[in-house]
């Protein structure tokens, strides 16, 4: 065994194999991993690996973890050197160490999911792992070639949020009938390692940094929606049930949470073009993501408002309060504000200066003009209706009859054809009003 000097294996590293990470905990030993490897599902991955040692190493003992995720970060043995009876049942008859000397190198058969895994190489007296920067392996593709198609998981891809406020990522879920009790899970996203931050079944695998801070936001049974309190930092979140179906692994979805320090600031609509004497409704509303603990809306006028709350779906919802309001000419020029506080303390302002138009005499003449002329064509609309009633009771009551056009009119020997008993005509001879008309002879129409 010739071992490598250090320098000679740094130039080596960062010139040759970018990506690679380097490894030295313990002085004059180090390794060289790659940060991440792609693959696709049942294919055969190998995980490059080296190290060096200051001097011959003996005898030492190689094992290779795989960090389960999706059982609170459990660590289980995939490759030992010594004892293979360690190794986990998954993996056992899958895993080889290939190369020799300095060479940790290891070889998985038929990779299933996406997964971490890292190393320690120990004898009596060194004990070196990378276990703090494993080795990602991106499975892509779905082991259960059918039924991963029924899943499907829902959500947006981008939600800003307010620092120390709550968060509600909008998600639903499509799953085969049969999967009923699935245990519903989310993770974060982080290049060492992914994290449960949401467990509907097992809370103890939940990261200790979101114990308590997250649940469902169940709205429909098919809802994986979830809050998060207290959010403070950016994160990737996606939702899933296990390491084969979950959002990232079927499609590579996930939604970014982006916390910002700086309140949104309250929009006011509905401010402009005022009237004196007409009423006008004027809108407060801000944006926020956290339905649980609402903003407060507050304007600097002691007035009624009406209070709404909208989801716009996407994550963001909307606060608004309305203002009823009718403008005089003295609040001319006067500033309207509306105040929103965020569940965490903070307050951001939005402010408008008030203008008002009075009535112009102009304006009320022709308005006066508009109403007047609505009412003449009212008058002549009902003494049209009163003549036309009084025909046509008179030629209801009258035995001569006086204006048969409306119910013969239309009817003629080319549109009357099989149908002639079920038509009904209303026939009382003559028009007594001059126009010239023959009683039709249909045989089949019953006459009244
Ligand atoms: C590491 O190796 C160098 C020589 O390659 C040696 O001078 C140094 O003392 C070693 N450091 C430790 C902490 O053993
Ligand atoms: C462990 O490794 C060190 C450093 O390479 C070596 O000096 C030592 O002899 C080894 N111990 C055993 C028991 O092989
Ligand atoms: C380690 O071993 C593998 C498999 O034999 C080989 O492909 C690779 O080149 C070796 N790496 C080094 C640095 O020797
Ligand atoms: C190496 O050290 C870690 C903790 O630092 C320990 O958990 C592990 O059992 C050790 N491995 C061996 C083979 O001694
Ligand atoms: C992967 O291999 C397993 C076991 O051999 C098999 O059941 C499964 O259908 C394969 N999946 C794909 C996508 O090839
Ligand atoms: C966990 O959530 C899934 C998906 O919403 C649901 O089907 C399942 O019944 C839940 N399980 C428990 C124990 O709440
Ligand atoms: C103001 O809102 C009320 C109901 O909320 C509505 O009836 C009224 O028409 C609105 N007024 C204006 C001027 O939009
Ligand atoms: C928000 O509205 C959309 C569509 O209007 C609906 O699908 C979704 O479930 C609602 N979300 C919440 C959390 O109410």
């Amino acid at each position: 065994m010739k071992p490598y000097s250090l320098p000679m294996k740094l130039t080596f590293c960062l010139i040759v194999l970018p990506g690679y990470f380097v490894y030295s905990q313990q002085a004059n030993w180090t390794f060289t991993l790659p940060e991440s490897i792609e693959a696709s599902v049942n294919s055969t991955v190998v995980i490059p690996c080296t190290f060096s040692a200051p001097e011959e190493p003996g005898h030492y003992l190689v094992i290779w973890y795989m960090i389960d995720i999706y059982g609170g970060n459990n660590h289980s043995q995939v490759f030992n050197s010594e004892d293979p009876s360690e190794v986990s049942e998954e993996y056992r008859n899958r895993s080889a160490l290939i190369g020799d000397g300095n060479n940790c190198t290891l070889r998985i058969k038929d990779v299933r999911y996406t997964a971490w895994y890292f190393l320690e190489i120990s004898n009596n007296s060194f004990n070196l792992s990378n276990v703090e920067k494993p080795v990602k392996i991106n499975v892509r593709g779905c082991l259960y070639r059918s039924s991963c198609s029924e899943w499907s998981f829902n959500f947006p891809r981008v939600i800003n949020a307010l620092n120390n406020s709550c968060v509600v990522i909008p998600c639903t879920l499509t799953h085969p009938d049969k999967a009923l009790d699935s245990n519903l899970l989310w993770l974060e996203r982080s290049p060492t390692r992914d994290i449960e931050v949401y467990n509907n079944k097992t809370l103890s695998n939940i990261d200790a940094m979101y114990t308590n801070r997250t649940s469902l936001f169940r709205i429909k049974r098919s809802s994986c929606a979830m809050t998060i309190q207290n959010v403070q930092k950016d994160g990737q979140y996606y939702p899933g049930i296990n390491r084969i179906i979950n959002a990232y692994n079927l499609d590579g979805k996930f939604v970014t949470v982006t916390v910002s320090d700086v309140p949104p600031k309250p929009v006011i609509k509905g401010a402009a073009n005022l009237k004196a004497s007409v009423a006008a409704n004027i809108t407060c509303s801000v944006a926020h993501s956290c339905p649980s603990i609402l903003p407060l809306l507050e304007w600097n006028v002691p007035m009624n408002t009406t209070m709404t709350h909208v989801n716009l779906t996407r994550g963001t919802w909307e606060l608004q309060s309305k203002l009823r309001y009718v403008p005089s000419f003295k609040d001319n020029n006067r500033s309207l504000k509306c105040t929103a506080t965020f569940p965490n303390g903070q307050k951001s302002v939005q402010k408008v200066t008030l203008s008002i138009v009075a009535q112009s005499k102009r304006f009320v003449v022709v308005i006066v003009a508009v109403v007047g002329l609505g009412f003449l064509l009212l008058l002549l609309l009902l003494l049209f209706i009163y003549r036309r009633k009084k025909i046509s009771h008179t030629s209801e009551s009258n035995e001569m009859g006086e204006s048969p056009e409306l119910t013969y009119a239309r009817l003629d020997r080319r549109t009357v054809s099989e149908d002639y008993d079920t038509l009904k005509v209303d026939y009382r001879g003559k028009s007594t009003r001059g126009i010239e008309y023959e009683a039709p002879d249909y045989e089949n129409i019953q006459r009244t």
